[in-house]
């Protein structure tokens, strides 16, 4: 005997087992039924009593043979001559059918059948009742057969008129599938055993109580802990908006305030503010999503703009010569997908009128990629700035550090780098233990006086751009970026927790 026989039963296999017991084998239904349980319960009792050995299960499929509800023509017309004392004139009942050729047939089977004789009179034939017996017979198989019956318990009465009923489509014949149960041998044992045997079912106030003042000792029933049970999938958030949620508990850990803003921008703030030429590759089409047509009308040439546009065209005030051509206002106006969260930084650094900031936002960016493992058109970075006098590049690395090893990643390198907006500029990569690489994450650096000082700003801003699904890839320990976003429901509901790091917060 295996350990999970040896178990105590469960009260409702009790009630199973007892409900067998008697008759030995019963239907589902039947079990059902004299259990007193739900099918649920019963279903789930027979299937650990069978792995138990305790109960069989037999599967069997028979045939049910059911009558359709319309009547055969023959039987309509020995009703009509009921109804009307045993006998009618041909033409009258004639009427009663729907077509020549249904009367016929009535007529026919019902003459063969001796149940009716057709007698000529001067004003026409008149059918009248002669042997109905056959009729009432076959009346009454086809009432018994209305709700269905199984085959193999219809008697001989059944068999001799079903082949013709079948044969005319007055009756159907379908498969049933029927599961039986028997107790066995073992089942009968175990059952005997456990009426002898008594067994507190719950730890209640009320028994410690009553074993307290008895003196009596009680017995718990066990419980397999073991045993499987039927999983749980309470609902959760998804991966990516689980993992924003910590990234911004992190940002607001290090004293910092979110920004948010549109995923459509002028060019002049996803680009031009930025010091990205209006030539640069980067704006090409096949980097970035253009809104078709779409234009920023209210921008005009304000003083920010007015130095923005000089900044580009010979450095204005900045000691910078600038890219040397002639910077287009048009240009700026196109609407683009935004490409980066910078074009809200960018803007928040305007926002900041010079004074001390810390700002970061979690968002959406679009780029006209070739998706692949590692690169997805839509993916979401998460961005910031410190503005603050006396800020250089090692509070940028060092901010950085801290940043990713408050969500577990502990080796960060920084390497020099290129933006058209910073200098200087690193790119940020990250050691991933289980691959044994060095994996890029995104750029950061200090915005150049080309971008700040148009800006109204003097002080130092230390920008970063940082891909969060990259980073939760890792995480999550997929190979796939894509993964992330085939909402896989079965993926989802399993997944395992987002690792989380000990030194979060
Ligand atoms: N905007 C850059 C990118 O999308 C990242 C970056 C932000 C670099 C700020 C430097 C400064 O990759």
């Amino acid at each position: 005997m295996s350990d999970t026989a040896r178990t105590p039963l469960h009260p409702i296999e009790k009630k199973v087992l007892s409900s067998l017991s008697g008759r030995r084998t019963l239907d589902f239904d039947s079990l059902v039924a004299s259990a007193g349980l739900v099918p649920d319960q019963v279903r789930r009792s027979i299937s650990w009593l069978s792995s138990k050995g305790l109960v069989d299960v037999q599967e069997a499929s028979t045939f049910v043979l059911i009558a359709s509800d319309v009547p055969p023509p023959e039987l309509l017309l020995v009703s009509k001559l009921e109804e009307s004392r045993g006998s009618l004139p041909m033409a009258e009942m004639k009427a009663h059918f729907k077509s020549n050729q249904e009367f016929s047939a009535a007529l026919g089977r019902a003459s063969s059948a001796g149940w009716i004789s057709i007698v000529p009179q001067q004003s026409g034939p008149v059918i009248t009742l002669k042997d109905p017996e056959g009729a009432k017979k076959l009346r009454g198989v086809l009432s018994k057969l209305a709700g269905g019956l199984n085959e193999s318990e219809a008697g001989p009465e059944f068999r001799d008129l079903s082949a013709d009923l079948l044969k005319r489509g007055l009756l159907t014949r379908r498969v049933s599938r029927i599961t039986t149960m028997t107790i066995t041998q073992q089942g009968l044992d175990a059952l005997a055993s456990a009426e002898t045997e008594s067994y507190a079912e719950k730890l209640t106030p009320e028994l410690l109580a009553s074993v307290r003042s008895s003196g009596v000792a009680v017995k718990l029933r066990p419980i397999d802990v073991r045993a499987p049970a039927a999983s749980f999938f309470p609902g959760r958030r998804h991966p990516v908006k689980e993992f924003i949620n910590e990234v911004r508990e992190v940002y607001l850990s290090m004293g910092f305030v979110e920004i948010a803003g549109d995923s459509v921008q002028s060019s002049l703030w996803n680009f031009d503010a930025l010091f990205t030429p209006q030539d640069h590759p980067a704006r090409e089409l096949q980097d970035t999503f253009y809104i078709k047509g779409g234009r920023d009308q209210g921008l005009q040439r304000t003083d920010v703009v007015a130095r923005v546009a000089s900044a580009h065209e010979n450095g204005w005030e900045t000691g910078s010569k600038g890219w040397r051509y002639s910077w287009d206002i048009e240009e700026a106006r196109r609407l683009v997908l935004r490409t980066h969260t910078t074009a809200l930084t960018v803007r928040a650094t305007m926002d900041s009128a010079d004074k001390e900031t810390r700002v970061f936002t979690i968002g959406r960016v679009y780029r006209n990629e070739n998706l692949d493992y590692k690169h997805l058109a839509e993916l979401t970075q998460m961005e910031g700035i410190v503005i603050g006098e006396g800020l250089n590049l090692r509070h940028l690395m060092g901010l950085l550090t801290r940043f990713y090893g408050k969500l577990g990643m502990s080796r960060v390198k920084l390497w020099p780098s290129y933006f058209p907006y910073t200098e200087p500029a690193m790119q940020v990569m990250i050691y991933y233990e289980k691959v044994g690489r060095w994996i890029e994450m995104g750029g950061s650096g200090i915005f150049r006086p080309e971008v700040t000082r148009p800006l109204g700003v003097r002080k130092p801003v230390l920008a970063w751009g940082l891909g969060l699904e990259r980073l939760l890839m890792l995480r999550l320990g997929i190979q796939d970026i894509r993964e992330l976003y085939n909402s896989d429901v079965e993926w989802l509901r399993r997944r395992r927790e987002i690792a989380s790091s000990p030194d979060i917060l």
